[in-house]
């Protein structure tokens, strides 16, 4: 089993050499193995965090309703060869306090798309994952793709910060009928599970139709979404960087919207135009 720690100094005597982190918020699935599998050969030391955020949760989410399932993390962890988890508490983590502590701004990045919906989300999550890494100091942390403007804001973060972290992106794990597996999807029922489905084949659809550029991209993913009975909060093509999209080059296709109670994200790369036809070839 890994060594479990709560504290920064016990943190500090179970690391040693070069150190991966993959950090969570727990409610560990098959994402998150890969995750830690691609960690696993990146340092000696491979450490999980496992810590629910409470900065990243606005008011009216339901921040004590967010799946806790610690024993069987911890099963995942050591099926993974994770060698140390830092389960810190509230106070470890924010000891002065969730109010009037310092907060990272995200900027700009951090106020479209999710952060339109989530106006606090980012700052509580960059915050979090500064501190994470000031406290773990990894050489290399992992974070999955499904999340894609979170890996993005992070990625920008450590650079503009200098926090000397690489930050490496994973592919998003599907289930077989190509739903992004999330710790949301235990919450929708078995009707609505199956028409997230549409959520995945509206990217597929999309990146089919990149050959005949941007415009195509939306409506061919639009259209399976509609014929799905799904209204996206939104349904957006931007540039690998989150800015606007290029005809003729590499772009990012991210879609959010409601099936149900939970909220679901996906995300993929859509080769356009001239360059998704010499792909073909
Ligand atoms: O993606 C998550 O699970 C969380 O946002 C993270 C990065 C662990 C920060 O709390």
């Amino acid at each position: 089993m890994p060594t479990v720690v709560r504290t920064a100094a016990e943190l500090r005597a179970a690391t040693s050499g070069t150190v991966a982190l993959v950090p969570t918020m727990g409610a560990l699935h098959d994402g998150h193995g890969s995750l830690m599998e691609h960690a696993r050969p990146l340092a000696e030391t491979l450490v999980v965090s496992i810590f629910v955020n409470p900065t990243q949760f606005a008011p009216e989410e339901d921040l004590d309703a967010y799946p806790r399932t610690f024993e069987a993390d911890l099963e995942r962890c050591d099926a993974a060869g994770v060698d140390v988890v830092f389960a810190p508490t509230v106070e470890e983590m924010y000891p002065h306090g969730l109010d009037g502590a310092i907060m990272v701004d995200p900027g700009p990045l951090g106020s479209i798309l999710e952060g339109a919906a989530r106006p606090t989300h980012f700052r509580g999550v960059l915050t979090v994952v500064a501190k994470l890494f000031g406290l773990v100091r990894p050489d290399v942390a992992v974070f999955g793709e499904k999340d894609y403007q979170q890996l993005t804001l992070i990625r920008l973060m450590a650079q503009e910060l200098c926090l000397g972290v690489d930050v490496v992106g994973c592919p998003t794990v599907r289930e077989a009928d190509g739903l992004a597996m999330s710790s949301r999807n235990r919450y929708l029922t078995a009707s609505e599970r199956e028409r997230a489905a549409a959520i995945s084949a509206a990217l597929r659809a999309g990146v089919d139709a990149g050959p005949d550029g941007p415009e195509a991209v939306l409506h061919a993913a639009g259209k399976v979404l509609a014929d799905a009975g799904i209204d996206p909060d939104y349904l957006v093509l931007t540039s690998p960087d989150l800015g606007p999209a290029e005809a003729g080059r590499e772009s990012r296709l991210l879609v959010a919207a409601r099936v149900g109670r939970p909220r679901l994200l996906d995300n993929c790369a859509v080769p356009l135009g001239a360059d998704a036809k010499n792909r073909g070839k």
